[in-house]
């Protein structure tokens, strides 16, 4: 059963677009099965970068079919202006196909998603603003409009009556916003039509066809473990379900599809958007400052400064169980190069003093705990071109070995750099 999972293990921008791209040469289809435009991965090859939001990163080799699977929520504007972006880098984009049960992101959707975010005020989640929340509520509402919706003309009109009328007099009453135009919103869509036809695709027929041939399918996460609906730092989360799992709904396989999940662990954590972060390194500590000056952490997306931490291995522990993690691929080693001395988070502590070693369920407890940390030596030199695990000084692979020993599954790969050959293939 040859499907491989490349799943984020902390909060996201762990380097999983770099991870996909590296083992999409191996693969026939790269498959999205979550998320939308919320996602930014960055690839790099021959010093060209390539920023995607939609289109999975597999879409840089000629053999690999890129699928946009039922799962994903999709903003055909945002998916057309990718597709001409990646042509004019000289990218072919003709095989990519589009799942036909994929729901659509509406301008009401991105609409909603802003002013229910200002209505929230200082509580409010830090979302990127793509109306990823209120299309995967409509999708669970069962007023979404789908892909294959934009097929038929009249259809389409007639579910977006009917969801526009809920939601304009939700806008004028509750937001005391403008109401939005039918007129406008069906003409800027079935516009759309001619270019997006041709990729409209049955995506669990080609993702079946190629595990029967024996392919080898590599299903891209978005997002990562504690976004998820269910399992992250609820109600700061995204609105799908990035584990491992969410590939057998959002792509549908089942789980014996998949023997290989590789989970992206940063070297240190990030966090963009508010929600409980407990080896956060505050404004003005200058570790953190550090982390996101030279990991240049700032969102692929929308341009905000990430929040930098030490890396937290209670909570990567949570995440190869949530995901069966099989193995584990480290990126970004080379940024902590700097530091005489590198802390790993091996478990949280609550105010009465009480000791956790996983992740606590309760959100209040979560936004109180401590972390307990052990020091490593660091390293205190540049490691970026290292080509080979034993390239690294001791320290640095001390580093490795006692993440690999804490988190209980073996690590693949470890990046030093954000170029495809900045990558050390570990063990056989
Ligand atoms: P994703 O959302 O998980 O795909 O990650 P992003 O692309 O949003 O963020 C990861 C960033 O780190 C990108 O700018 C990558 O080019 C970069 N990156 C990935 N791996 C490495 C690495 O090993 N070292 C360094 N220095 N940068 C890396
Ligand atoms: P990739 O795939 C990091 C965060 C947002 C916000 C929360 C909810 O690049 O790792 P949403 O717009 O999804 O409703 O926002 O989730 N978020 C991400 N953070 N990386 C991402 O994607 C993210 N996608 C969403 O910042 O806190
Ligand atoms: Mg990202």
């Amino acid at each position: 059963m040859p499907g491989t999972v490349i799943v984020g293990t902390q909060w996201g921008d762990e380097g999983k677009g770099r991870f996909t791209d590296y083992l999409a040469e191996e693969s026939s289809l790269v498959v999205r099965y979550q998320g939308g435009h919320n996602a930014g991965h960055t690839i790099v090859v021959d010093g060209e970068v390539f920023k995607i939001q939609l289109v999975p990163s597999g879409v840089l080799y000629p053999h690999v079919t890129p699928v946009i699977a039922n799962g994903v929520v999709v903003d055909p504007a945002v998916l057309l202006a990718e597709i001409d972006m990646l042509e004019a880098k000289g990218v072919s984009t003709a095989r990519l196909r589009l799942s036909g049960n994929a729901h659509l992101i509406m301008p009401y959707h991105q609409e909603i998603d802003r002013v229910t975010e200002r209505y929230l005020g200082k509580n409010k989640l830090g979302t990127t603003k793509r109306g990823i929340g209120p299309a995967y509520a409509d999708k669970a509402l069962r007023v979404g409009l789908r892909v294959q919706d934009l097929l038929d003309p009249k259809i389409f009109r007639e579910k977006l009556d009917l969801a526009l009328r809920e939601k304009n007099a939700v806008l004028a009453k509750v937001y005391n916003r403008l109401p939005l135009d039918n007129d406008a919103i069906a003409a800027q869509y079935l516009a759309m039509v001619p270019r997006l036809e041709p990729l409209i695709d049955d995506s669990v027929h080609l993702v079946h066809g190629a595990l029967e041939r024996g392919e080898r399918v590599l299903f891209e996460g978005a997002q990562a473990t504690f976004l998820d609906l269910d399992h992250g730092t609820y109600p700061y989360v995204t609105s799908s379900n990035p584990v491992a799992g969410g590939v057998c709904t959002g792509a549908g396989v089942g789980p014996r599809a998949i023997d290989r999940v590789v989970g992206v662990v940063k070297a240190y954590t990030t966090r963009v958007g508010s929600g409980p972060f407990p080896t956060e390194l505050h404004a003005g500590d200058p570790v953190g400052d550090v982390l996101v000056d030279r990991g240049h952490e700032y969102g692929t997306n929308t341009g905000r400064r990430r929040r930098p931490g030490w890396l937290d291995l209670v909570m990567i522990r949570h995440a190869v169980r949530l995901n069966s993690c099989t193995d584990i691929a480290i990126t970004k080693l080379d940024v902590l190069a700097p530091f005489p001395e590198l802390r790993i988070c091996v478990a949280y502590e609550d105010e009465h003093g009480a000791r956790y070693d996983h992740v606590p369920y309760h959100q209040s407890v979560i936004h109180k705990v401590r972390p307990v940390y052990e020091t490593l030596p660091g390293w205190e030199c540049e490691i970026d071109t290292a080509t080979t695990l034993a390239d690294l000084p001791d320290a640095a692979r001390a580093y490795v070995a006692r993440i690999e020993e804490l988190a209980g599954v073996p690590v693949s790969f470890v990046g030093v750099g954000p170029a495809r050959d900045q990558t050390l293939v570990l063990g056989g």
